[in-house]
């Protein structure tokens, strides 16, 4: 055993070890190229190429599935259009802010911009931001947008969990806001991967949001395989990860859509097991085993990654102890009190339930209670310990968990 433990910090001090470079397998990594994303990105600065003949260029829509690479074109391309603009002294202001943030809070989105903007730090009086109503936290952003001058490029990711959330009418302020301004401008980018993101908008931020779409398919198998090369090149050294191994992981995550975050994130997960395990090399067994913990964490995932209302659904379940809608009520106003959510509706909040039903998160099942008649008894079907974990890592939760 000690010539095993031996062999452990052997191995680690020689440098040897499968990845070269682990930061390009995580999730917020942007790749210097993007295959397959040449169109989508070229039509992106194509639109927003105005901006250097002191226009407006304008308003953007991107959706697509998940992982089909929104945020990094979206990335890169701001990025390079930031740099180019300070190389050519054009001024341009590019702010990225995700539209997830606090549970999709327009409040903590308006706070952001107001951040990235250094308005925040201006005020001379120092009026604390956080103290003003949305109309005035927007007023005051758009304000400064305008006396400045700014020709601001704002990218709003994931912008339907913010409209799900809060509802439209902070787009509907900032795309109207430039028929009122006179110098800056706004143009707005959103990025969503739900297809049915529009329906949900008034018509007239509808419209004016997507005066271009760039729509981002799902990668074929055989371009994942080749994303994923690419990327085990940058990451693995030489001969530390077989080639039947990354095609697997993009046979897998081609199964359902082409999604290059799950192919990557089991590229990842691999290389973390054959790591665990000391062997020198990744293969194919790595790849089955990391689609296994994947799976198994994925209750773990989806509800870290729920919007603000389910998590307090889910949280009011355990609570009341017996599951019955009712009572999951009652606690559920509660919480929302504790939190400072505004409470949706007892027939929304059954909706959230199914949701959460459809992920296999909760159960349901029609009790008869006798004399009072039937009700519905909803049963958390994932351990005390895995909700609390996911919930924990949200700052607004983390009080409620006990
Ligand atoms: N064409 C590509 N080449 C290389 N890597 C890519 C490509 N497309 C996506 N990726 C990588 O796949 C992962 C997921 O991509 P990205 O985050 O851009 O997806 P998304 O469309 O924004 O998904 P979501 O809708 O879930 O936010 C990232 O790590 C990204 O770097
Ligand atoms: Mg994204």
């Amino acid at each position: 055993m000690s010539s095993d433990i031996d062999n452990i910090f052997t191995k680690a001090a020689s440098g040897m070890s499968l990845v070269k470079n682990r930061q390009a397998l995580t999730i917020d990594y942007v790749p210097e190229k993007l295959p397959f994303r040449d169109e989508e990105t070229k039509t992106l600065a194509q639109v927003l190429s105005t901006i250097f003949k002191g226009a407006r260029p304008s308003n953007l829509l991107l959706f697509g599935k998940p992982g089909t690479g929104k945020t990094a074109a979206a990335r890169s391309v701001v990025d390079r259009l930031a740099k180019k603009a300070s190389e050519l002294e054009t001024d341009v202001t590019v702010i990225f802010v995700n539209g997830k943030i606090a549970g999709g809070s327009a409040y903590k989105v308006i706070f952001e911009i107001a951040e990235e903007l250094g308005i925040n730090k201006e005020q001379e009086k120092q009026v604390h931001f956080t103290g003003l109503s949305m109309g005035e936290a927007t007023d005051r952003v758009l304000n400064f947008i305008q006396r400045k001058k700014l020709h601001l490029v704002l990218v709003i990711d994931e912008i339907d969990s913010l409209v799900d959330r809060s509802g439209d009418d902070i787009l509907y302020n900032f795309t109207r806001a430039n028929q009122r301004m006179k110098g800056g401008f706004i143009t707005l980018i959103g990025i969503s991967n739900s297809l049915t993101f529009k329906d949900k908008l008034d018509p007239r931020v509808r419209s004016s949001l997507s005066e271009e779409e760039i729509v981002f398919n799902p990668y074929t198998v055989d371009q994942l395989r080749q994303i994923l090369q690419e990327r085990a090149k940058l990451s693995f050294n030489e001969g530390a990860i077989s080639e039947a191994a990354v095609n697997l992981c993009a046979a897998i995550a081609g199964r359902e859509h082409g999604d290059a975050r799950k192919a990557i994130d089991l590229l990842r997960v691999a290389a973390e097991l054959a790591e665990r395990e000391g062997t020198t090399r990744v293969d194919e067994k790595h790849v089955r085993a990391s689609e296994d913990r994947i799976e198994r964490d994925a209750p773990f995932v989806a509800l870290k990654n729920a919007p603000a209302h389910h998590k307090l659904v889910i949280l009011a379940i355990i609570k009341s102890t017996n599951g019955i809608t009712g009572k999951v009520y009652d606690i559920y106003l509660s919480l929302c009190k504790q939190t400072e959510q505004k409470p949706l509706t007892q027939r929304r909040m059954t909706q959230i339930i199914n949701e959460l039903d459809l992920l296999g998160l909760v159960s349901t099942d029609i009790v008869n209670q006798g004399r009072y008649g039937r009700s519905q008894k909803i049963k958390v079907m994932i351990p005390l310990t895995t909700v609390e974990e996911a919930l924990k890592e949200d700052i607004n939760f983390a009080s409620l968990i006990d």
